[in-house]
């Protein structure tokens, strides 16, 4: 599995903006989409194109375009909402499918309460949202629905995320066939006894929706 920590003054000031606990709820909102872009630009590096010829006033050049079929993007109810518009915006021609996911708070076992995906991902590129990557159990579920259809690879996009989650993640999908990206703004110091991201910025779902 690989992970990459986007290193960038602008999502750093971003993301600080989102952790100051001042911060309201349509500010929280908007940072969360404008920071959803900028990871979406580092995510979508290995994006698959196909070559094609371009005219332009001047001239016939070559060129590319986003290959067929479309990505799939799939945020992750309820917080991965507050991430649909700033990836769409990057990939207007994105397929979105959706999971609704919610973490038992005593057990920190992930539960899934929706799953709105097409039923054959055969071949496809997808994107996963969702703001936090705590323990990696609802991550590693949503990427499991994504393989059983047969999605070709699955890039996460986190605001944040935890050592253990990613070391989980990193298990779990040890030795498998697919590859599997964690594109995230931030890799935080530790989950707390709640399961928590230390020092991470709240419950990003409460933040976004109240
Ligand atoms: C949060 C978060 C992730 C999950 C992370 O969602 O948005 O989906 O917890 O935890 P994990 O990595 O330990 O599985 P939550 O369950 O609070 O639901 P919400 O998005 O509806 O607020």
């Amino acid at each position: 599995m690989e992970t990459l920590v986007v290193d960038h003054p602008l999502v750093a000031h971003k993301l600080t903006t989102l952790r100051d606990v001042r911060t309201d709820s349509p500010t929280f909102r908007r940072l969360a989409d404008e920071l959803v872009t900028l990871l979406a630009y580092e995510a979508t590096r290995d994006v698959r194109v196909t070559d094609v010829t371009v005219d332009t006033p001047l001239a016939t050049t070559h060129g590319v375009r986003l290959a067929r079929p479309a990505p799939l993007v799939v945020p992750i109810l309820r917080a991965g909402l507050g991430m649909l518009d700033g990836m769409t915006r990057l990939l207007p021609t994105a397929e979105v499918g959706f999971l609704g996911m919610i973490r038992d708070e005593s057990t920190l076992k992930a539960q899934t309460y929706a799953t709105r995906l097409p039923e054959d991902l055969s071949g496809r590129q997808c994107y996963v949202l969702d703001p936090m990557l705590a323990t990696g159990g609802t991550l590693a579920a949503a990427i499991n629905f994504l393989f059983d259809r047969g999605a070709r690879d699955v890039t996460a996009i986190c605001l944040l995320a935890a050592p253990e989650g990613i070391a989980y993640l990193d298990e779990a999908f040890r030795g498998g066939d697919r590859p599997i990206r964690v594109v995230t703004a931030a890799l935080d110091e530790r989950l707390n006894e709640n399961g928590y991201i230390v020092p991470g910025l709240g419950d990003a779902g409460d933040r976004l929706y109240g």
